[in-house]
């Protein structure tokens, strides 16, 4: 049985041309790019010309970016590193019920460490209120941290609205672009983002690598302290194939964006419609209209969704909740339980679909006539 991928929001496989040139690099490009030696500066070159990649992908200056290890790391960077270079200035944060756990928890651990933080509630369809956010503002707020686009549900946040709130106020703003990334246009500039996370295992490229957009003049502590890489602010010897490999996989992306966009428009669309076709009761969770076209979070009702999710694994689709597994349970999602309320039937019978690279029609068609030989 061929399995069918429908989880790209958990994680993409890589596209062949980045399989290529991270192969070829591993190969070839073992130097050190902080050596001085030949070797070393051919390694360095790579690296600046892959940043420079980057940076361009949203509309920055190459001097702006630091490569980290993914999105939990650039997300991290983002909070710890204003916080404590902040706190003198003031010690609140603002962020949202529905940030992804690299987000929350890093708010959750300055919790204890003295600083007091602000969850912004959302609406049904997963949105914040922007009058909310003004109202949650005061003059000690360092930081207010809304993510770009929503991992569980796909919903898009009003981030150019957010942005041009904040630009008259001293708290940075940074946005969780790790879903957003490659599927929406990112302009720092015009959305007025001082700070913003990638995550490269999500766009057709490597695990364990990513970015953190740090506009000029903003001020963060590093979270790690060793040689000079990254302008000292990320220490550690760079990942050089993982990095070129990322910056190949942002060309690709960048070159498809639209293309792809409408495609796996297409791709969700054709499942709703043959859900619908064969009579399969569903609602859908979160915005029809600004949504990621990739993400797809469907409520079933009378299905349970950890006994559905092991019946779509054994009919061959790969399919998630969207939600943290413990120890094979799943923790109902805190994203669900911010848009619908507590002991909602959603937060039992909810399942994510995200379509990525080399998902077909046929597939999804297939998809959903499995379903409904599971569901009716
Ligand atoms: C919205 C969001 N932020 C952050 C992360 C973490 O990124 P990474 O897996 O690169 O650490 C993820 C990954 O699922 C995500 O979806």
């Amino acid at each position: 049985m061929t399995r069918i991928y429908l989880d790209h929001a958990a994680t993409t496989p890589m596209a062949e041309e980045v399989i290529q040139v991270y192969t070829a690099e591993m190969k070839e490009e073992f130097g050190n790019p902080s050596s001085i030696h030949q070797t070393g500066r051919k390694a360095r070159k790579k690296v600046d010309d892959a940043r420079m990649i980057l940076a361009k992908s949203i509309g920055a200056h190459e001097t702006e970016v630091t490569i980290t290890s993914g999105g939990t790391e650039a997300d991290n960077y983002a909070i710890f590193g204003t916080a404590y270079a902040r706190q003198s200035e003031g010690r609140h944060i603002i962020t949202t019920q529905i940030e992804h756990h690299a987000v929350l928890h890093a708010c959750e651990q300055l919790e204890k460490d003295g600083f007091e933080v602000t969850y912004l509630p959302v609406d049904q369809k997963g949105l914040i209120s922007v009058d909310d956010l003004k109202s949650s503002l005061r003059k000690d707020t360092i930081l207010v941290s809304i993510m770009f686009a929503n991992n569980e549900v796909g919903v898009v946040q009003p981030i150019e609205e957010i942005g041009e709130l904040l630009k008259d106020h001293i708290a940075y703003f940074h946005t969780d672009a790790v879903q957003a990334f490659g599927s929406l246009t990112i302009d720092v500039h015009k959305a007025q983002i001082d700070l913003l996370s990638v995550s490269s295992h999500k766009i057709n490229g490597p695990k364990g690598i990513g970015f953190l957009y740090q506009r000029k003049g903003i001020m963060l502590k590093p979270i790690f302290y060793g040689g000079q890489q990254e302008r000292k602010k990320r220490a550690g010897t760079e990942n050089v194939p993982a990095i070129v490999a990322f910056a190949k996989a942002v060309q690709l992306k960048q070159a498809a964006l639209t293309e792809s966009s409408v495609a796996y428009k297409q791709l969700k669309q054709t499942f709703i419609s043959e859900l619908k076709r064969l009579g399969v009761p569903f609602k859908v969770n979160g915005s029809y209209e600004t949504v990621l076209p990739h993400v797809l979070n469907i409520s079933i009702p009378n299905t349970d969704v950890e006994t559905f999710l092991v019946q779509l694994d054994l009919a061959g689709i790969d399919a998630s909740s969207g939600s943290a597994c413990t120890a094979g349970s799943i923790d109902p999602s805190h994203v669900l339980v911010a848009m619908f309320g507590e002991n909602t039937p959603e937060l039992r019978n909810s399942v994510r679909f995200s379509f990525g690279l080399n998902n077909t029609q046929e597939q999804v068609i297939e998809a959903a006539y499995k379903i409904s030989k599971i569901v009716l």
